[in-house]
């Protein structure tokens, strides 16, 4: 029997009225993103999901693209429900769905893992939390308590086997609101399982919230650094490459790829952040696909993995050594390619050259050599 197909849902067509703000919410800058795109990663990256369905307001098509770039979506509706509606209409050749709220941003794999094994049991889960403090009814006199260890707090995603919530979805009565799909599964007779939530999953609502997801996301982060090093070899008849940038001399640098040295550089040093080998294991030399390969899409695939683990980049500092060309006139044009390709602002990325006083290969003008050192953001295990 071949494993069920799930898809996932992020519904992100809401106003967010309650937070303000120039855009709604969930495309404001979070953790140094916006704030859909660490959910949306963190999805597209799990190894059980197949397809991400993102569900926007109409018209924000552009900032849908700016914030993760082409990412498949629909328009939603006038209220949460209408949203997922129209996500789970687009869902296709998927068993199970996970229905996810853009407003929580910091999804763990683990937490989708505890979901999708609870649906081996039963039709519905969902993640909870304990109430700590005390509940009581409100009013201006304080009604009565609520004893906590009946009530839990639900969170998203919820998962779902998806005929079992598209016939509650059809038989919940047209126009009533529900804040979550979990309501609509019970409502139709569907258990639905809870599993561990995770406080990193909180919702941002309120202006306020901001502040405290920051500050959540950076508690659970740790800082990494480490270094790459690169040397190719010059030779007349060349195209000189180097920091993604065409750089006109009389020779240029010789590779199985382009043997742009700085980015080979940088593209090692992300990947020691992550523990993730060396550009040599992701493209091998050996494979002919990679022959003449422009080495900007060595550089964001590394990125591109550290992002999938949680990570963010900080920095960049690469540091060029050649005797010629001179790299000065150069430099700013590389930073802002190096910065464009990471998605970083040019402020993170810093571009130095050196010659080594005409000493050793360099110095001969035989090769061109680069290191770079990566600082990188990951959550801590
Ligand atoms: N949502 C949606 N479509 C709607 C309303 C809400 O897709 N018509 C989404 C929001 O984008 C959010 C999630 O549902 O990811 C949870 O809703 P909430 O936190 O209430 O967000 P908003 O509705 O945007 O905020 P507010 O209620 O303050 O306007
Ligand atoms: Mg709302």
């Amino acid at each position: 029997m071949s494993p069920p197909r799930t898809a996932a849902i992020i519904v992100a067509a809401g106003k967010g009225e309650r937070a303000g703000g120039d855009v709604p919410k969930q495309f404001a800058s979070l953790a140094g993103r916006p704030m859909l795109a660490h959910s949306y990663t963190a999805l597209l990256a799990h190894p059980a999901i197949g397809d991400v369905i993102v569900v926007i307001g109409a018209g924000q098509e552009d900032v849908l693209r700016s914030a993760v770039g082409e990412a498949r979506h629909v328009i939603g509706g006038a209220t949460r429900r209408d949203s997922v509606l129209a996500g789970l209409a687009a869902v296709e050749g998927a068993d199970r769905v996970l229905i996810h709220d853009a407003a929580r941003p910091f999804l763990s794999a683990a937490v989708i893992d505890r979901l999708l094994a609870a649906l081996d049991n039963a039709p519905g889960a969902v993640p909870a939390l304990p109430v700590t403090d005390t509940i009581a009814r409100a009013g201006s006199d304080l009604g009565d308590t609520i004893d906590r260890s009946n009530v839990v707090r639900v969170q998203t995603p919820q998962a779902f086997w998806l005929e079992n919530l598209r016939a509650a979805q059809a038989a919940w009565p047209a126009g009533q609101e529900a804040t979550d799909d979990a309501q609509v599964l019970r409502a139709h007779g569907g258990q639905v399982m809870t599993v561990e939530g995770d406080p990193m999953l909180e919702k941002v609502t309120h202006a306020a919230d901001f502040a405290a997801a920051e500050a959540r996301h950076a508690a659970a982060m740790i800082s990494r650094s480490a270094s790459g090093y690169d040397v190719h070899r010059l030779e007349a008849g060349e195209e000189l490459w180097l920091g993604g940038v065409l750089i006109p001399h009389d020779k240029g640098l010789s590779g199985h790829s382009d043997a742009d040295v700085a980015l080979h550089a940088i593209t090692d040093a992300l990947l020691g952040t992550i523990a993730a080998g060396d550009i040599g294991s992701h493209f091998p030399p050996s494979d002919p696909q990679w022959k003449g390969a422009a080495s900007d899409q060595f550089l964001a695939h590394a990125a591109a993995l550290v992002t999938a683990r949680g990570g963010v980049v900080d920095f960049v500092d690469l540091t060029i050594i050649c005797e010629a060309p001179k790299i000065g006139p150069h430099r700013e044009s590389i930073r802002m390619r190096i910065a464009d390709i990471l998605r970083l602002d040019a402020s993170q990325v810093s571009v130095k050259a050196t010659t080594t006083e005409r000493l050793g290969f360099t110095g001969r003008g035989e090769g061109i050599a680069a290191q770079a050192v990566a600082t990188v953001r990951v959550p801590r295990v």
